[in-house]
């Protein structure tokens, strides 16, 4: 259980999943990992969801995976994690997802747009897929969808550089559907959502498979990912990036 995680259902089949843990950036923590991937999970088997929209706080979506998580569990690695059980779930989610991006989006901040059905951000927005800097590899099939989608050059820069995405950069990437006013942002990823939604179910699901493609080669990514993930996760370059990004000295 988590606070970290707000769940509301709306009347009209609309699910709104919020992170909020503002005082750290929105960075995910393995209790809020479980609590967003059970919400995809009951959206899934319900029936009545029919949409699901990620939100974060103003001036954040998320900053990512908790840091300190990385560091606190010496030996256990990436492969039987609350993170990758659910980006699994991501990759397998029927239920079409809109992300509302706000300011910060950092690593499964960014990464989880890519399995967005939809995606709209504020001017504010800020993608950054900082995996490589870090001693980590790219994760959540973001090795395979972002070359997919930006070509491959492209994704070098923003995988292996690190490169910072504004809105306008995403947009005209086609990684963001529209540049939406913050005032306006949750209200727009709602009603669209809602749009999805009141579509003929049937029709909706056959044509988000065909239109996402092949889930197979996607859980091949996840899978190869996590490997090499694991392995750097536990090398002494990661773990000195990390113990610097968490001991860094912060303003008195
Ligand atoms: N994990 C754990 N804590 C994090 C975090 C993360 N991913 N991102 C931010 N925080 C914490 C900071 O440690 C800080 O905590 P403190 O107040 O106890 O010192 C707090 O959130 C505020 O962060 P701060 O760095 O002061 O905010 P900022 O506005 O100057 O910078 C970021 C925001 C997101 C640019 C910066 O925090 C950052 O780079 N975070 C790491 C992002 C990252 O690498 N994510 C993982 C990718 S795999």
């Amino acid at each position: 259980m988590t606070d970290h995680i707000t769940v509301s259902d709306g009347g009209n089949g609309v699910r709104l999943l919020t992170i909020a843990r503002p005082q750290k950036k929105n960075a995910l923590t393995g209790a809020m990992y479980d609590a967003l991937r059970v919400a995809l999970e009951q959206a899934d088997a319900s029936g009545a969801i029919r949409a699901v929209v990620f939100a974060g706080q103003p001036g954040m979506f998320s900053a990512g995976n908790d840091l300190s998580d990385f560091l606190a569990q010496p030996g256990r690695g990436f492969s039987d994690t609350p993170a990758l059980r659910f980006i699994r779930q991501l990759a397998r989610t029927e239920t079409p997802m809109v992300a509302a991006v706000e300011g910060i989006a950092v690593g499964i901040g960014a990464t989880l747009t890519l399995h967005c059905d939809l995606v709209y951000a504020s001017p504010s927005a800020r993608l950054r897929m900082p995996f490589v800097e870090l001693g980590l590899v790219p994760e959540a099939a973001s090795s395979y969808l972002l070359p997919l989608r930006v070509g491959r050059l492209k994704a070098t820069e923003l995988l292996l550089l690190s490169e910072i995405l504004d809105a306008d950069g995403a947009h005209a990437l086609g990684l963001v559907n529209a540049v939406i006013p913050a005032d306006m942002l949750l209200e727009h990823a709602l009603s669209q959502a809602a749009r999805l939604a009141a579509l003929p179910q049937g029709a909706l699901a056959a044509s988000r498979r065909l239109i996402r493609g092949d889930r197979e080669r996607v859980e091949a990514a996840l899978d190869a990912e996590a490997e090499a993930f694991d392995a750097q996760l536990r090398s002494p370059e990661s773990q000195e990036r990390l113990n610097a990004f968490l001991s860094r000295p912060r303003p008195a």
